[in-house]
């Protein structure tokens, strides 16, 4: 399986994302300020791989910390937390893996337990983490599976996969499963402007597995869809409402949209962890907005003219009707997704 991300005892290394296909390198963290740093540049990215960075960084941060003293390791703790949550917005799964990680601190500290021992409480709560993370996405695939024909043409959008997860995939993980239940199964990756996680990314672990995959650009789906040459949508998500709606990468929208026009199911597939029942429907979701140099450029050759305004929001939000249904680890959802979500959790 691809190591996405892995803790060792005083650093974390993680596949740097914004280097591949082209190059395989492994960014060796040192610090929480190292991984937090990697989060905001995209070196890691993908909503629970982000969750898990967040947790590994945090638990990195206070292993190496010089704070001795209960009061002062506490209060270097809780810094820690809010160095994490300020990388980056949307992914909810960062913010539900700092809230684990404060809440095992909580504990520990309830239990009279040491400095020290709250240092090792720490490692295990973010390999907890990393290895429930796996598990959820395997049983996504196995859920996922049942609604992919034996013959199936699937179009997914962004990178929902391995590198995004602590392995396997959300969206990934349900074609992943859907082989291994001996289906047949050809995808289309969307190249995914501006950042080109389809192209880069998805093509590249499915490629590496096996998969039969073919890239198009973004403005390629619906004549493709048109054309009647896809059977399924599936995509992951960073944060879906109490009311199904549901943020993913900028284009999963007409995505969406250009898949109910021609009557083709889509499928949002994500862990509990990505679902915030705080947050009553998709307007209420922050949107992050990236740099105009990930429009103007691609890579150091500059596209368009210097000095041009860009707006570049990361994500959009999927209304809950154009939404089939939401597979997770507890199985698959369906609407009405304000009662249905709810009793995931149940
Ligand atoms: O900006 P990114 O690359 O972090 O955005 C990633 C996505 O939008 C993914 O589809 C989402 O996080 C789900 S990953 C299993």
């Amino acid at each position: 399986m691809l190591p996405t991300i892995a803790r060792e005892d005083d650093i974390v290394v993680m596949i740097d994302q914004r280097k591949l296909p082209a190059q395989e390198i492994y960014v060796k963290c040192k610090t929480a300020a190292e991984v937090a740093k990697a989060i905001k540049t995209m070196v890691i990215r993908g909503a629970p791989a982000i969750g898990v960075a967040a947790a590994m960084g945090i638990a990195l941060g206070m292993r190496k910390t010089t704070a001795t003293g209960a009061k002062k390791f506490a209060t270097e703790f809780y810094r820690t937390c809010d160095l994490m949550a300020a990388t980056r917005p949307t992914a909810v799964n960062l913010f539900w893996a700092i809230d684990r990680m404060k809440r095992s601190f909580a504990e520990g500290q309830k239990a009279g337990e040491s400095v020290d021992q709250l240092k090792d409480r720490l490692d295990r709560e973010a390999d907890l983490i990393h290895d429930e993370d796996v598990q959820s996405c395997r049983a996504m695939g196995a859920f996922g599976a049942a609604v992919v024909p034996a013959d199936a043409r699937i179009l997914t959008h962004c990178n929902a996969g391995a590198l995004a997860t602590a392995g396997y995939g959300t969206a990934l993980g349900v074609i992943r499963g859907a082989i291994e239940a001996g289906k047949r199964v050809a995808v289309f990756a969307d190249e995914t402007r501006p950042f080109l996680q389809g192209a880069r990314l998805t093509a590249w672990e499915l490629m590496r597995d096996g998969i039969d995959t073919t890239i198009i650009t973004d403005n390629m789906s619906g004549s493709l869809m048109r054309a009647g040459r896809v059977d399924l949508v599936v995509v992951g998500a960073d944060r879906i409402a109490a009311n199904g709606d549901t943020a993913n990468k900028i284009g999963t929208y007409t995505v969406a949209v250009l898949a109910r026009e021609h009557q083709i199911p889509f499928y949002v597939a994500a862990p509990l962890s990505t679902i915030d029942l705080n947050t009553p429907d998709g307007s209420h979701i922050p949107i992050e907005e990236r740099h105009a140099r990930e429009v103007t450029h691609v890579k150091t050759t500059q596209l368009a003219p210097a000095g041009a305004r860009v707006w570049n929001p990361a994500f959009d939000v999927t209304p809950h009707h154009l939404i089939a249904g939401i597979i997770t680890e507890r199985g698959i959802f369906r609407a009405p997704y304000t009662e249905s979500l709810k009793r995931a959790f149940e």
